[in-house]
């Protein structure tokens, strides 16, 4: 199965597997009566950009309504995007018909929240880890059975018990006859949306590292979704963070815990026991989070954590802030970016935005630039408290 690798640290030069640029998906909102016109849109995922190297695993980290498992059905090609490019091996697959689209079906797997609801009751957990199998008829039928077999011991459950049902099985032990289905195919990427969720905190950990020695073993890359930052701790070199269908915060894994920007990872970090020292690192700031995320419908203008932000100004019902590159692989959508307790007085986006300090358009500001807005990981990046461009 799969190419063996021994890191599963992204590298800047490491080759991607997935590249999502400016991924959009819109849900029509239709009106009553006969004549069903389209009234509005939910902006489940608006404009997101990330990329997953081969082997390699981003976690996608957000609460609830924030688009994370849309993103991860658009990704697996459950849903057509509205707009923007998914990028899979090479090859745009955001536009394929469901046609062309059969050979990544096989690349791309899913293992589900909850699963309860996502093993059929009926079928025997051979049947259900080797359908795929005979659905893409990749192997004899006869050794349909060893190869469950083989997979079943794969994901640490009893190689004899294919012939039994779901039910038969606990919690946990049900997320791994999901995990093995997942693996039917040997897939080379795994989108887990939430995989841990639905189980006891004393075995989500060891589900985690069932999934982590997957991916050693057997170098599948993984698009690791969660809604707090506790989970993809151990399992994710890089972690982006959206907010109400964008994302908020990127980067590799210590920067995101020791150097959080957006006010908004700074609350998720602090609502987290195991790192909530590193996040208030000695000082007593501590962001709390009140109420829930706003609706996708009609987003708040600008910066749409605004609503909820404790450092909102002016400038942020105004602009959207862009997300900035602010270190070598961390960028940032915030105009008041800055580590806790030490967020700038003004709005560091404003010169390369064209506007004042309040938001307003500005004549004598420079030009809007895009250099630090790219999708990706750029070398040149703004270093905020000198508010100049580094150059590699
Ligand atoms: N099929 C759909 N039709 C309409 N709205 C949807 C659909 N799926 C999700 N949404 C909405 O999109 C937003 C994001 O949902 P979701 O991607 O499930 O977020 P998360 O996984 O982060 O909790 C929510 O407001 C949700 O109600
Ligand atoms: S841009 Fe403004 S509202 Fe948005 S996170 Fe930054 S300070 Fe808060
Ligand atoms: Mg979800």
């Amino acid at each position: 199965m799969g190419a063996d690798t021994s890191s599963t640290v992204a590298t800047p030069a490491g080759e991607p597997i997935l590249e999502v640029d400016n991924l959009r998906m819109y849900f029509p909102i239709k009106s009553g009566g006969l004549i069903r016109r389209t009234v509005g849109h939910v902006q489940a995922v608006d404009g997101v950009s990330f990329q997953v190297p081969v082997g390699g695993a981003l976690g996608l980290v957000g609460e609830s309504g924030c688009g994370k498992s849309t993103t991860g059905r658009v990704i697996t090609r459950l849903y057509k995007p509205t707009g923007g490019a998914i990028r899979f091996d090479g090859r745009d697959i955001g536009n394929l018909k469901p046609r062309a689209l059969k050979p990544f079906r096989r690349d791309i797997q899913m293992i589900f929240q909850d699963p309860y609801t996502s093993l059929n009751p009926r079928h025997t957990v051979g049947s259900i880890i080797g359908a795929p199998l005979a659905i893409h008829n990749l192997v004899p039928k006869k050794q349909i059975l060893s190869r469950v077999q083989e997979l079943l011991e794969v994901v640490g459950l009893n190689p004899e018990h294919y012939n039994r049902y779901p039910h038969e099985f606990s919690g946990g032990q049900r997320q791994r006859i999901g995990i093995a289905r997942a693996l039917t195919l040997q897939p080379k990427l795994l989108v887990a949306d939430e995989p841990v969720s639905a189980l006891d905190v004393s075995i989500q950990a060891q589900v985690v590292n069932l999934l982590q020695d997957i991916q050693r073993e057997f170098g599948v890359a993984f698009l690791f979704i969660a809604h707090d930052l506790a989970v993809v701790r151990h399992f994710c070199p890089e972690i982006a963070v959206m907010y109400l269908g964008k994302i908020v915060e990127i980067g590799e894994r210590d920067r995101i815990y020791r150097h959080a920007n957006h006010p908004y990872t700074q609350a998720l970090l602090s609502a987290v026991p195991d790192v909530k020292q590193a996040a208030i690192g000695g000082r007593r700031e501590r962001i709390r989070l009140e109420g829930d995320v706003p609706s996708p419908i009609n987003p708040p203008s600008g910066c749409r954590f605004r609503t909820r932000c404790p450092l909102a100004q002016e400038i942020c019902a105004r602009q959207e802030p862009p997300l900035l590159q602010i270190g070598p692989r961390h960028k940032v959508a915030c105009h008041f970016a800055g580590e806790l307790g030490q967020h700038p007085f003004k709005p560091v986006t404003a010169r390369l935005l064209g506007v004042d300090d309040q938001g307003n358009p500005d004549p004598g500001a420079g030009p809007p630039t895009e250099l630090f807005t790219q999708p990706g990981f750029a070398d040149t990046w703004f270093d905020i408290k000198g508010r100049s461009s580094v150059e590699p």
